[in-house]
């Protein structure tokens, strides 16, 4: 009789237990669940979700606060507050750190490219000042920051149908030639030999790009260039691209990857609930998430942490590009030709920060399937 009760009372706290677990506590044995903190959450309207973040999240990630526009937005003018601020708010409660990012087409400032005369810098210029960037921001943050996005999306689709490099047409390409992607992983390692440096980039589903990505990758790992792993960023809508696709493309960038040692990541999740090109009648439609489209949400979140689930061995983690949907970089999108606030609902939780709960237990759910 005393068994059964113990057992009863056993059984009744872990149930229990497992109606309040956190992402962070039900993934433990999976992977490392990460979120983006945006300015507001650092230092803006938002610092409340921060007691959100340590508790349902193991990491973070920056969402801007360590691009080369605010971290060096005139040659030599480093503005650290920021970063700083992001790397102590992980540093005093235990999150892991995955930094975003150096080598990108977007949020560099002109002067990187061009001298104040308008005269374009020479490719040893732009490799110097490349090199310092790099430089000055790992070793601060060395032994504190865990991984870096070295580059991020440097293959085009357009351009991986058109050239076998597939590589995007960019300044940084213009500056200094194909080999910028190496040599900007080159300088991380020299500066932090202990951080994980990734390669980050989207629509891997698509054929033509995730043939130029691996020829990319492979090859710097084959030329013993210093780069340790791929981030796959999930920007998602309800059913595009459908789930066997995604499940596909995981297991071949698995079947590729894991061989060579490289790590493989979720970046950036987020499952945008508007139509692609919405009209501004359906995106006015959505102001609330209706009882349909919050189900249908909830269902894609458990098919996809079902299938990452099913791959955690190889997956080091997922990271969700923001917390409450309230500050979700898809609140502006392109309608009707030009880019508006709208109102979207793409993460687990609302804009009063609260569990969407039908989407927020399909997850926690995944994470308790197939042990
Ligand atoms: C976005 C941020 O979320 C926005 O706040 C900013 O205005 C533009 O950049 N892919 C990336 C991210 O790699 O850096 C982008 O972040 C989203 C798409």
């Amino acid at each position: 009789m005393r068994c059964l009760l113990l057992l009863l009372f056993v059984l009744l706290a872990s149930s229990q237990a497992a109606a309040q677990a956190t992402l962070r506590e039900a993934f433990a044995h999976r992977f490392v669940m990460g979120a983006t903190l945006g300015d507001d959450h650092l230092f803006g309207r938002a610092v409340g979700s921060l007691e959100l973040v340590k508790r349902e999240f193991a990491a973070v990630s920056p969402e801007n606060v360590l691009k080369w526009n605010r971290l060096q937005p005139r040659p030599g003018d480093f503005r650290f507050g920021p970063a700083d601020r992001f790397v102590d708010y992980a540093e005093q409660n235990n999150l892991r750190t995955l930094a975003h990012v150096f080598v990108w087409h977007k949020q560099t400032p002109d002067w990187v490219f061009a001298r104040p005369s308008g005269r374009r810098r020479s490719r040893d210029e732009v490799l110097v000042l490349l090199r310092e960037h790099i430089d000055r921001v790992m070793t601060r943050y060395r032994g504190r920051i865990d991984a870096y996005d070295v580059v991020n999306e440097a293959i085009a689709p357009d351009a991986a149908r058109a050239k076998p490099d597939g590589l995007r047409d960019t300044e940084w390409l213009r500056a200094i030639g194909p080999d910028y992607i190496e040599q900007a992983f080159r300088f991380a390692r020299a500066a932090d030999p202990g951080a994980e440096l990734l390669y980050n980039d989207y629509l891997f589903h698509d054929p033509a790009k995730r043939r130029a990505i691996l020829r990319l990758v492979k090859n710097l790992v084959r030329r013993g260039v210093p780069i340790d792993g791929v981030g796959v960023q999930g920007h998602y809508r309800l059913n595009d691209p459908p789930i066997e696709q995604i499940e596909a493309t995981l297991d071949e960038l698995i079947a590729e990857l894991r061989p060579l040692g490289l790590t493989i990541r979720i970046t950036e999740l987020d499952v945008n609930v508007l139509p692609r090109d919405p009209t501004r009648t359906q995106a006015l439609a959505l102001r609330t998430l209706d009882e349909a489209t919050t189900q249908e949400q909830a269902e894609r979140y458990a098919d996809l942490f079902r299938v990452f689930v099913e791959r955690s061995e190889h997956l080091e983690g997922v990271t969700f590009w923001g917390v409450g949907d309230g500050r979700s970089w898809l609140n502006r999108l392109e309608l009707e030709g030009k880019r508006r606030p709208v109102v979207n609902h793409p993460l687990l939780f609302d804009r009063k920060l609260q569990r969407k709960q039908p989407a927020y237990d399909a997850v926690i759910r995944a994470a308790r399937a197939n042990p």
